[in-house]
């Protein structure tokens, strides 16, 4: 294969893929294709290339093991919700999936329902709020004993891992349904927030006319054995971002009221020392396994 042209490299190429895996030959064969494509379409300059490379670069160098850039990256193309749409398509009666993001931590602490899940010195800050509802299968048959695994960002917009001045879990916890399916939590009102935007993807948004923000939202991942593993979020009905979320997770089905309750005693009753506070109800139904 020599004296390559414009015309015929991609063949060229393409010949030389021989996985022995036919999904890696496949995948591979696919990938070289549509980049051959790009390129041939857009006709970039070698100095566009070139920062291309070094905007990928840029990218791997700020990931750690507490910042994924290219999850960001994949999350702010709309890839990731892409498949996600492929890989939990939607069906009658199942609550629908979203992002997962980089912000959910393994072992949570376990909490009994009703629990604050706020470890704040003043767990007031934000606006109280409670949530509560029921596992169900897609029947609304009641699952008992399914683990809900939930985690946001404070009122100002960040999360425990990304602040120091939080203390470690704070704003997560994991609850278990009981056996009418039922769980419940303590909380604040979620607020929207932006993401992380001081990197690469930070200035992708900026070069192409977008913000940072996702609309406010709690993050649950729900899982009970012989069921699907769902991983959604809830978000706040009203929030000024659910037509833009800088990584459009956003479905009609997952945004709810939160109510305000002005009562007093029912504040106090829920050991909330302000009101309003806010009430949210919402059931999730999973697909058997
Ligand atoms: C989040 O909601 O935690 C999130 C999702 C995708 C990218 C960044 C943050
Ligand atoms: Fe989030």
């Amino acid at each position: 294969m020599r004296n390559l042209t414009e015309e015929n490299v991609t063949e060229a190429v393409l010949e030389q893929i021989r996985a022995k895996d036919p999904r890696t030959q496949q995948i591979v064969t696919s990938l070289i294709k549509h980049l051959h494509a790009f390129v041939r379409e857009v006709e970039p300059t070698e100095l566009e290339w070139f920062k291309g490379i070094e905007f990928l670069t840029r990218t791997g160098h700020i990931t750690d093991e507490k910042r994924q850039e290219f999850i960001l990256l994949s999350d702010t193309l709309g890839v990731t919700i892409l498949v996600d749409a492929i890989n939990h398509r939607k069906e009658e009666g199942k609550t629908e999936s979203t992002v997962f993001g980089p912000f959910w931590v393994p072992n949570a602490l376990e909490m009994e329902n009703g629990a604050h899940i706020d470890r704040g010195p003043e767990n007031e800050r934000g606006a109280p709020a409670v949530v509560r509802g029921r596992i169900t299968d897609m029947n609304g048959k009641p699952i008992a004993g399914a683990k809900i695994d939930v985690w946001q960002a404070s009122d100002d917009g960040f999360y425990d891992v990304q602040d120091s001045n939080q203390p470690e879990m704070n704003l997560r916890g994991i609850f278990t349904s009981g056996q009418n399916g039922g769980y419940w939590f303590r909380t604040i009102r979620p607020e929207a927030y932006p993401i992380p935007d001081d990197g690469p993807v930070g200035d992708m948004l900026k070069a192409t006319g977008r913000h940072p923000y996702r609309p406010a939202h709690i993050h649950f991942m729900i899982s009970a054995p012989g069921y699907e593993k769902l991983i959604t979020h809830i978000f706040v009905e009203g929030d000024k971002y659910l037509e833009s979320d800088a990584v459009f997770g956003v479905k009609d089905s997952l945004v709810v009221d939160f109510k305000a309750n002005t009562s007093k005693e029912e504040a106090a009753g829920y050991g909330f020392t302000k009101t309003p506070f806010y009430e949210v109800e919402f059931d999730f139904s999973l697909k058997e396994a």
